[in-house]
């Protein structure tokens, strides 16, 4: 699997999700065996580009390549300014984001409402590529099936995007106007890869070993792409991945090697983003691991009441330990899925 010069090690990917896929959760992925990890989506806003949430989203220090960048808006020129500002600040691959649910800036939709307005998508594209070129860094496309049921035009554009030279196009088997509702279908992205010759990557409802090695067969996609089953449980990645390159079933990960994990996952979360909000964004993810385990409800009610990092590090760390007496290997916990009504539209664009 290759994006552009860039190889990866497999073709699993973490999908990129505002407000869940910063770099400590893209680098906790990338631990557990992601191929690929991409950014949450950065606003082409220039005003909002000095803003403490915009410059963590363009932060990338010590991230491993390929840095992978999705930007957002509604503007050609503005998106080609955000292309290069964060190829300036490190990114590699450059991902234009057609693919999420993102509110009104300007009296125009943003991310997949793109697609009702193909002269706009396609002139966003052309620029954002024609920014990247000179300096060599591949432009990818996320996107949903289409606008809504009556419109699903995801094969005209991949055609076009791919005319355009995008090097990677990934689908979402549901429309703009579905949002997470329903389940997603596959028959579209099977009918994009067909189209054209560039890597496609299949994306939604993917959550075991058996759906990635289902979904690859239905539409022929190149690599798969995981974002709500890897909340709190990371470790999805690497099973996947074993699972499509052996038809093996890995066994879950030893508690001790969650815990290490997971403690360094925290230490990240409060250097990136300093202690008050660092242990305020920590919550979900540890209330999404212990979700469904003995004592994970009594450890969620905990953490919601602790305000300093130490403390919160030190009650996961004491769960943890505790769990790894009973248990060597992780055990199996509620499956989650972040509820459609709980999916975070973006504020920023
Ligand atoms: C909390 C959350 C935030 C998301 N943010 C983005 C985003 O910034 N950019 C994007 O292209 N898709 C975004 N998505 C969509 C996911 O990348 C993915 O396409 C979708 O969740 C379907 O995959 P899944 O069924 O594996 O979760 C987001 C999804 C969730 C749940």
């Amino acid at each position: 699997m290759q994006i552009g010069s860039y190889v990866l090690p497999n073709n699993v990917f973490v999908a990129p999700m505002a407000g869940v896929t910063d770099r400590p959760f893209r680098q906790l992925c990338r631990g557990f065996g992601a191929g690929y990890a991409v950014s949450e989506m950065v606003t082409s806003r220039k005003d909002l580009w000095h803003t403490l949430k915009t410059s963590r989203r363009a932060d990338h220090t010590g991230e491993p390549g390929p840095i992978a960048v999705q930007i957002a808006g509604t503007d050609a020129e503005m998106m080609a300014e955000a292309a290069v500002y964060n190829v300036d600040r490190g990114a590699q691959i450059i991902d234009i984001n057609m693919g999420c649910p993102a509110k009104k800036v300007c009296n125009k939709w943003a991310g997949s409402a793109l697609m009702q307005d193909e002269p706009l998508a396609l002139g966003i594209i052309e620029a954002v590529v024609a920014a990247c070129a000179p300096h060599g860094v591949p432009v990818t496309l996320k996107m949903r099936t289409g606008w809504c049921a009556r419109e699903k035009n995801a094969v005209r554009i991949a055609r076009a995007a791919e005319a355009l030279g995008v090097q990677m196009i990934t689908v979402h088997g549901r429309t703009r106007e579905q949002g997470y509702k329903g389940s997603a279908e596959y028959e579209t992205i099977a009918a994009v890869k067909a189209a054209v010759r560039v890597p496609v990557v299949a994306n939604g409802d993917i959550d075991s070993p058996a759906k990635a090695q289902a979904v690859l067969a239905a539409t022929g996609a190149d690599a798969v792409m995981i974002g709500r089953a890897a909340q709190g449980r990371p470790w999805i990645l690497r099973e996947v991945a074993h699972y499509l390159a052996t038809g093996e079933l890995l066994a879950p990960p030893l508690v001790l090697e969650v815990c290490r994990a997971l403690l360094v996952h925290l230490q990240d979360h409060y250097t990136l983003y300093g202690e008050y909000t660092g242990v305020r964004s920590a919550r979900k993810h540890i209330g999404w691991m212990v979700r469904g385990l003995v004592g994970g409800e009594e450890l969620r009610a905990r953490i919601n009441e602790l305000e300093d990092a130490d403390a919160q590090w030190r009650a996961v760390s004491d769960y943890l330990q505790a769990l790894a007496q009973s248990h060597e290997r992780w055990p199996h916990a509620i499956a989650l899925k972040t509820p459609a009504n709980e999916v975070e539209t973006p504020r920023e664009l």
